[in-house]
């Protein structure tokens, strides 16, 4: 994907707010979750932003004005189908890792959780779904991680959203609060080889974030359902600000 003009941008934003659209986030208690909230809201794209979580979030003042908040529990997602009512746009950050959750719980989480959230914003009237998923996503993958991610994929597009944008960031570089021992190690050795070869192996999370900011004001490409932008793309189009 080619870098955006800054102008062109600029405009592209302008014509998207003037339509005052409405969107959802879930996983804005996550690191690119909380960096996609901070984005939007900087730039003011939406008329209101709902988070949907299971847990509330402590966001106070006048920057989360247009924020509401749905604590849902993800095991009874069909009674909070309301949450996901009338919504144009929904970013998905949710995730989580067998360390925390087991492979059931993985599973459940970044394939279950996600794909029936997917369903009821098509429901609710979501046109276009903004999902981050993961470099080498492949439901025919031996490696569970990628496997789950590629069957999260494969499900989220059988929905049939108007717009699916799949994101497949490599290892993302953030300050963590929690503790992830051999994320911690490839972030050191990749956080350096990032000097070199930038689009690699590696982004961080404020690109991620704001590559998906920068999307949903552009139009899809040649009118395209599905776009899915690897690491490199996601690089190219997070860099203009
Ligand atoms: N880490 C990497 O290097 C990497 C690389 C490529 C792709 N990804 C993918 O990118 C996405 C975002 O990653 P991230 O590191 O920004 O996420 P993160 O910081 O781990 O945050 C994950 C989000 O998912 C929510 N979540 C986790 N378990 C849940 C559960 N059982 N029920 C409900 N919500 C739950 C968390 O809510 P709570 O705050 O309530 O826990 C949080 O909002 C994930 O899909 C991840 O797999 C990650």
């Amino acid at each position: 994907m080619a870098a955006l003009n800054p102008e062109e941008l600029k405009k592209l934003r302008e014509t998207f707010r003037a339509k005052k659209q409405t969107c959802f986030i879930l996983g804005a208690s996550g690191e690119t979750g909380k960096e996609v909230l901070t984005k939007i809201l900087r730039q003011q794209l939406f008329s209101k932003v709902t988070l949907i979580g299971r847990r509330k979030l402590d966001l106070e003042g006048s920057f989360y004005s247009n924020v509401k908040q749905e604590v849902v529990d993800f095991e009874k997602l069909d009674e909070f189908a309301a949450a996901f009512q009338g919504h144009d746009v929904g970013f998905c950050c949710l995730g989580t890792t067998i360390r925390k959750a087991g492979v059931a719980g993985l599973v459940r989480v970044d394939r279950d959780y996600v794909h029936h959230s997917a369903e009821l914003a098509k429901a609710g009237g979501c046109r276009h779904f903004v999902l981050e998923s993961a470099l080498c996503a492949d439901p025919n993958s031996s490696l569970l991680h990628l496997r789950v991610k590629g069957e999260a994929e494969s499900r989220v597009k059988a929905v049939g959203f108007d717009r699916l944008s799949i994101f497949r960031p490599a290892l993302l570089l953030c300050d963590r609060q929690e503790s992830r021992p051999a994320e911690w190690m490839a972030r050191q050795v990749l956080g350096a080889v990032a000097y070199i070869f930038p689009t690699f192996y590696s982004i961080s999370t404020v690109t991620v974030a704001r590559a998906m900011a920068n999307i949903v004001v552009m139009p899809a490409k040649d009118n395209q359902k599905v776009e899915v932008l690897e690491n490199a793309d996601i690089h190219a189009l997070g860099n203009t600000k």
